[in-house]
């Protein structure tokens, strides 16, 4: 038999428990960090210095967490499931779980890439990345993440997964930020969804099943309950 195609579409929510805060929660990120400062072309051009620093911090936690029982869900999930894993998240938990198609869409923080060639992304050497380090053609390296008013290139491949998936798990995102949050209107009508957050969802996601849950309690929850329906068939 075929497998069912599952995605997962991931937010901040699923990192939540593995110490790395969201954006947009009352302890989020953009509580303490103006976006204009700090994530858009426009601050990198004002003030690299500060960019760079924030990306660093947010490279040291991601260093330090660990995928935690969502994460692992997610990953076993392939036992039974043809899953991609369509992520906001810029950390690589869902990797270090054991996913083996993650598509993030809004760039990697372990990466950086050439200011003069966008596709010429390595793995940052270190922790840090500081002005001066440049990439092989002597241009600056910036962080391999997408700011605030850039282009997603992975968009359409995004739009493809979800536009096949007969099941699709949203697990913590707010689904505020466009052009991300609209992937979900690729679903076929045919197919099936989910949503884990502990917070009701937003208006477009009507007619999912609410698993009104944290991430590590209601993914786990979730994917037994996936994996029954399979086997009862
Ligand atoms: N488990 C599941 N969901 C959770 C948990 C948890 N433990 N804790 C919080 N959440 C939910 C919140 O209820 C909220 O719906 O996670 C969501 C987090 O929303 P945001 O902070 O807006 O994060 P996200 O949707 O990923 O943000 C999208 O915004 O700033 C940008 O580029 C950044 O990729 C990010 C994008």
């Amino acid at each position: 038999m075929t497998r069912q195609r599952l995605v997962v579409f991931s937010g901040a929510g699923v990192s939540a428990e593995s110490g790395l805060r969201t954006f947009r929660d009352s302890d989020g990120l953009w509580e303490e960090h103006r976006i204009e400062d700090v994530a858009t072309p426009e601050a990198w051009r004002r003030d690299p210095a500060t960019v760079l620093r924030f990306y660093d911090m947010r490279r040291e936690q991601v260093l330090a967490a660990r995928p935690n029982a969502a994460h692992r869900a997610i990953a076993d999930l392939e036992d039974r499931f043809h899953v991609e894993v369509v992520t906001q998240n810029i950390d690589d938990l869902h990797e270090r779980a054991g996913s083996t198609r993650v598509l993030h869409l809004h760039g990697e923080i372990l990466k950086v890439r050439s200011t003069a060639e966008p596709t010429l992304i390595t793995r940052l050497n270190g922790t840090s990345l500081r002005l001066g380090d440049r990439c092989a053609l002597g241009s600056q390296l910036r962080p391999h993440i997408v700011w605030f008013g850039e282009e997603v290139p992975e968009m359409q491949r995004a739009a493809a997964l979800i536009s096949k998936a007969d099941v699709l798990v949203v697990v913590g995102t707010s689904l505020q930020v466009y052009p991300a949050a609209g992937l979900i209107h690729y679903l076929p009508r045919t197919a099936e969804m989910f949503v884990v957050d502990p917070k009701d969802p937003q208006v477009g996601v009507q007619g999912a099943h609410h698993w009104k849950q944290k991430a590590s309690e209601g993914l786990p929850a979730l994917a037994l309950h996936l994996r029954k329906r399979i086997s009862d068939r």
